[in-house]
């Protein structure tokens, strides 16, 4: 299975990515986690991708193209994999269908989560991530056991400095002006199924799987 999933920020990309990479035994592919990798580093090309995701900006594409590129180079990646946040705008589609088809590969499905935009402001400054294995809580939808330390590993839960409300309405700006775009063009390659985020996280996964159902899942 080779799939991305669309949508603004806070529509649940990251939860629902993780659960079906599980699934599916295939990785998740996340630009903001790859960027975020490379910001911990605080070397010069961190400290200019931080410069651009503090302000809710998208980092320029050259960066994001060439660690999504590594990334899906690895082998795991190779029975399949789950996009999430990538591509965010027209010129970085093109360059992974460019990328897939020198493999003769390409994609099965592109999923759009679909969240109202207040919806989104409640999610976000809910958000709580793990500092050391990058689980994903919400302090009332989704809370830990115990309030700021991971279930999984115990690790601490901080929140992302991008996840200012101000940076948050920033963000959705972006995505209404620069990501979104891309539904109609995968509209009119056909690939694109449009589904409803709100709702429990295993309603939502169940209606992604029925979007991508037709294409052939092989077992984990
Ligand atoms: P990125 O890390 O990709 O962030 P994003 O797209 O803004 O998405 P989020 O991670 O905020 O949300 P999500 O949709 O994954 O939702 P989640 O599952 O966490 O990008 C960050 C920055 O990096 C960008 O602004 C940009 O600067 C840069 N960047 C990244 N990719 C780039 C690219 N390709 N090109 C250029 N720049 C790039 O859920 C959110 C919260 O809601 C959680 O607390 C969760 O528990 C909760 N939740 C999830 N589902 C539900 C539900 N069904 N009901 C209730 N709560 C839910």
């Amino acid at each position: 299975m080779r799939l991305v999933l669309l949508g603004p920020p806070g529509a649940g990309k990251g939860t629902q990515a993780r659960a079906l990479a599980t699934l599916w035994g295939v990785p998740q592919v996340a630009s903001g986690d790859l960027l975020r990798a490379v910001v911990r580093e605080e070397s010069e090309l961190g400290r200019e991708a931080a410069s651009y995701m503090d302000r809710g900006q998208l980092v320029p594409d050259d960066l994001v193209l060439k660690l999504v590129d590594a990334r899906l180079r690895k082998e795991d990646a190779r029975p399949g994999f789950i996009l999430d946040g990538f591509p965010r705008n027209v010129s970085q589609a093109e360059a992974l269908a460019k990328g897939l088809e020198h493999y003769h590969l390409k994609l099965d499905k592109v999923v759009a989560v679909i969240v109202p935009d207040e919806e989104i402001v409640k999610r976000i400054s809910g958000r709580r991530t793990c500092a050391k294995c990058n689980a994903m809580y919400h302090v009332v939808f989704e809370p830990p056991k115990k309030p700021g330390i991971c279930d999984k590993c115990g690790g601490e839960l901080y929140q992302r400095e991008d996840d200012a409300e101000e940076t948050v309405r920033e963000r959705l700006k972006v995505f209404a002006e620069t990501t979104k775009p891309l539904l109609a063009h995968y509209g009119r390659l056909g690939m694109l199924a449009q589904i409803n985020g709100v709702g429990r996280t295993d309603e939502v996964e169940k209606r992604i799987l029925a979007a991508v159902n037709g294409v052939a899942v092989p077992p984990k």
